[in-house]
């Protein structure tokens, strides 16, 4: 049960990908917000495209729920066409942003040098990363799991520094359940949160550690969420599909409240 064997506050939030124009952001976060004014003990947010940041920022004044960004580019401004900075997250009034989504990693070629760079610059500019990292379907059959993960994260890692306070969430998410409608079984997803733990605590000492939140993202719903959270190094998750209806991005709240 959450409480038990941690002090960390469950952190769930929705990345809403590219989905939502503006109108539908501040139509659905209004909905969800006043969903989830009455719920203790779950931190919760919300990752909208680009153009509808302003708009949730303004959509949750008032409310405990934080804004992220999808994604950002390293450095504070620049000739990058399509780029955003992470200054440019902050000023729309994100304080949090996603950083090596898979499907960045995939669809879009993101290695762990730029992934690394980016986490550096969300650092730098007091954004905290989302770091997300997981497995191909290819690589758990290969019982590569655990250094593909361990591997991302340290890559990821590279250019913030390695003891002590740093205000970072990790998301574990299987490629493989991205989308997909599997998820991985609890005891599955908390082996890998195990392990992620493990390495934050070499990271970053083991009192940061335990105070770093691990999501877990991959097909979570309002009828799964409450047993992957009952996993003891599980705090959170990531939600895509189940996040864009706002019932049922509240009922995973709702869930992880406990
Ligand atoms: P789904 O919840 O749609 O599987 O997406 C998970 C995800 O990618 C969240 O970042």
């Amino acid at each position: 049960m959450w409480g038990s064997m941690s002090e960390r506050t469950p952190f769930i939030v929705g990345n809403w990908k590219m989905y939502k124009t503006v109108a539908e952001a501040r139509g659905a976060l209004t909905v969800f917000r006043d969903a989830v004014r009455n719920i203790d003990g779950v931190d919760c947010g919300v990752a909208p495209p680009f153009p509808a940041l302003e708009t949730c920022a303004a959509t949750i004044t008032g409310s405990d729920i934080a804004l992220a960004g999808q994604n950002l580019y390293p450095g504070d401004e620049g000739a990058f066409t399509g780029e955003v900075s992470a200054p440019m997250l902050k000023a729309a009034g994100a304080t949090h942003v996603i950083i090596g989504h898979s499907e960045r990693r995939h669809l879009f070629g993101e290695d762990d040098t730029l992934i690394a760079r980016k986490v550096k610059s969300a650092v730098d500019q007091n954004l905290i990363p989302i770091l997300c990292v997981g497995e191909t379907q290819e690589q758990r059959e290969a019982d590569e799991t655990a250094e593909v993960v361990t591997a991302q994260l340290g890559g990821g890692l590279t250019k913030v520094k390695s003891a002590g306070q740093l205000d970072l969430v990790v998301a574990y998410e299987p490629v493989w359940a991205i989308g997909t409608g599997l998820t991985a079984t609890p005891a599955q997803a908390q082996e890998v949160h195990g392990l992620i733990r493990d390495f934050l605590g070499d990271f970053l000492g083991a009192t940061s550690a335990q105070e770093t939140r691990i999501q877990y993202g991959g097909s979570v719903k309002p009828s799964n969420a409450a047993e992957l959270l009952a996993e003891r190094d599980i705090d959170g998750a990531l939600v895509g599909g189940a996040s864009l209806d706002p019932s049922s991005f509240a009922a995973i709240v709702e869930a992880a409240a406990g």
